[in-house]
């Protein structure tokens, strides 16, 4: 790539250029005051995406479907419908239909590893070794039997969540794996039926004008035909990281399930799909990204707020992707720590972080980074993490952590969205199911939207900025260094348009030589404050404290 960068391959705009917001259904709004979100809720709130508020491409919907709620909704007892506690199916196709007619595409979770017990298919597989369904689960003889008579486990696979990974069904005489929740049994991808049946369900979908799919630990869903044990490592800080996943993650020929997959969604035009990596290796998130599928790599959200460790997650992403992958960009989501804390606790230096600086410089950074951006429901007000008693705790695992188990409670993260500085922040006028952060009367959307210096304002700038730069959509990305240790630069272009990104990770003033970075004219255009720090005339860029600014060319 030269200085400046070309649009990516593939040309023509498509899905893959806006900004996905995730929104968590049971806390972004409550329309029937049970203190539970709902859709309806979430149709209210539409014009939270409209022309004054923050232009998206699209909103996904954490699952939406029946379920007992073990997992929160990640247990799912039927995919075809929908949840009666987040609506009925009308309210669905309204939603489809109100975020349609306002432009936004409408993005399903799919929870298709495992099932809840409760879903009907594992309620007759578990009874019977017989029937339709007796092969749709991961069933296995045990081992051998102990001393006392138990049955011993198939083989050392062990569950995420903690515990044993193997259920024992004394109908059956056979016990059941599960990544994850005991109530969540693992599908068995290599029985021809279940992928039958996830496709028809896929379709039913499609029909109701779903736009794309996010895909819960896609590359879970085949395990080695034989189930055999997985390499002990040594080392880890849990018995499931003390497992190389070699026999139950990652198979040879998951690429080609994904294939069939595209293949079904591929029915309908301009659908797309993305994959949620349960693994931790950003190559393996390139090697299972396609056409219209992208995939999640952790790289960047695992990264503390320093320059050195973003320069090295974007380099490793740059080289990995290369120009002819798309990634995702994401720095939080509903399973780990709010942005706004987990980065303003990891600066590297002695100093008291301002949280909300860094909640803007790190939004800058999730638009202006190469890969397809994602924004979890609060961020765009800064909300943080909220400290939850033990007794409120509604993630199993993090009932189990302990030094063998490190856990993050994440309902750390999924509190009610802020809109208003009322009773519950105007998410429900019930009692919420999950407490209020307790700084809602200052941070909610309402008093935001007011204040032309807010981390929701800087988020409007950006994203309006955003839609008319076809270099943040989809120009590639060529790194510079910017001369300081602590301010990270970087090139994006896309046909004549270049913009040069510019991102302080410090709390201090600093200067940077332009001109000998990034040849010509640079304007600064948008960014982390109301009016960006600009060129002066002497080709340097003076940042003030946590500063990070967009700049375009304003000559040669
Ligand atoms: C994914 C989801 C997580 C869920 C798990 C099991 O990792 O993001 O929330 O608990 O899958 O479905």
């Amino acid at each position: 790539m030269t200085d400046q960068p070309s649009i990516s391959p593939g040309g023509a705009p498509d899905w893959r250029d806006g900004v996905i917001y995730q929104v968590y259904p049971r806390s972004f709004a409550d329309h029937d005051g049970n203190g539970v979100g709902d859709l309806s809720g979430i149709i209210d709130h539409l014009d939270h995406f409209g022309p004054e508020g923050l232009p998206i491409e699209a909103i996904w919907l954490s699952p939406i479907y029946p379920s007992p709620g073990r997992d929160l909704g990640y247990d799912v007892s039927d995919h075809t419908k929908v949840d009666p506690l987040l609506g009925a199916e009308a309210d669905f196709d309204r939603l489809v239909a109100e975020s349609h007619r306002r432009g936004i595409k409408v993005i399903l979770d799919l929870v298709m590893n495992h099932t809840s017990d409760e879903h009907p298919w594992f309620v007759a597989s578990r009874a019977s070794r017989e029937g339709p369904y007796a092969d749709f689960y991961l069933w296995r003889d045990p081992s051998g039997w102990d001393d006392e008579g138990q049955p011993r486990p198939p083989n050392n696979w062990v569950s995420f969540f903690g515990g044993p990974g193997w259920e024992w069904v004394p109908a059956r005489r056979q016990f059941y794996y599960h990544t994850f929740l005991v109530g969540q049994p693992e599908l068995n991808w290599r029985n021809p039926a279940v992928e039958a049946a996830q496709w028809d369900m896929v379709r039913g979908w499609l029909a109701r004008g779903v736009d794309g799919f996010r895909l819960d630990v896609f590359n879970a869903f085949l395990k080695d035909p034989e189930l055999r044990s997985n390499p002990v490592l040594e080392g880890g800080n849990s018995p499931w990281n003390r497992l190389d996943h070699r026999y139950d993650l990652d198979q040879p020929d998951f690429p080609d399930l994904i294939e069939r997959f595209r293949a079904i969604v591929d029915e309908q035009p301009g659908r797309m799909t993305i994959g949620e990596l349960f693994s931790r290796e950003t190559a393996l998130a390139a090697k299972y990204a396609r056409d219209h599928h992208i995939v999640f790599d952790w790289s960047l959200m695992e990264s503390p707020w320093t320059a050195t460790a973003f320069a090295a997650a974007m380099d490793l992403r740059e080289e990995t992707f290369g120009p002819d992958r798309w990634p995702t960009m994401a720095l939080s989501n509903h399973d780990r720590e709010r942005q706004a804390t987990r980065l303003s606790t990891s600066v590297a230096r002695d100093r008291e972080p301002d949280r909300d600086a860094i909640a803007k410089a790190a939004a800058v950074v999730v638009f202006a980074v190469r890969g397809t951006a994602f924004l979890y429901y609060g961020e765009e007000i800064g909300m943080v993490d909220v400290d939850i008693p033990r007794e409120e705790i509604v993630d199993p695992p993090a009932l189990l952590a302990g030094p063998d188990f490190p856990w993050y409670d994440r309902s750390r993260c999924r509190t009610p969205m802020q809109w208003t500085d009322g009773p519950h922040a105007g998410f429900t006028t019930g009692r919420p199911w999950i407490r209020v952060a307790p700084d809602a009367h200052e941070r909610n959307v309402a008093r935001e939207a007011t204040d032309p210096d807010s981390v929701f304002a800087t988020y409007r700038r950006l994203l309006a900025f955003r839609r008319t730069a076809g270099a943040l959509q989809r120009g590639l990305m060529r790194r510079l260094d910017s001369g300081d240790p602590d301010v990270l630069a970087w090139l994006r272009g896309s046909g004549d348009e270049a913009l040069l990104v510019v991102v302080s990770f410090v709390g201090e003033e600093r200067a940077i030589d332009v001109g000998s970075i990034a040849p010509g004219s640079w304007a600064g255009r948008v960014g982390t404050h109301r009016q960006p720090s600009t060129v002066d005339a002497g080709g340097v860029l003076r940042l003030r404290p946590d500063e990070a600014v967009i700049l375009a060319r304003t000559g040669a």
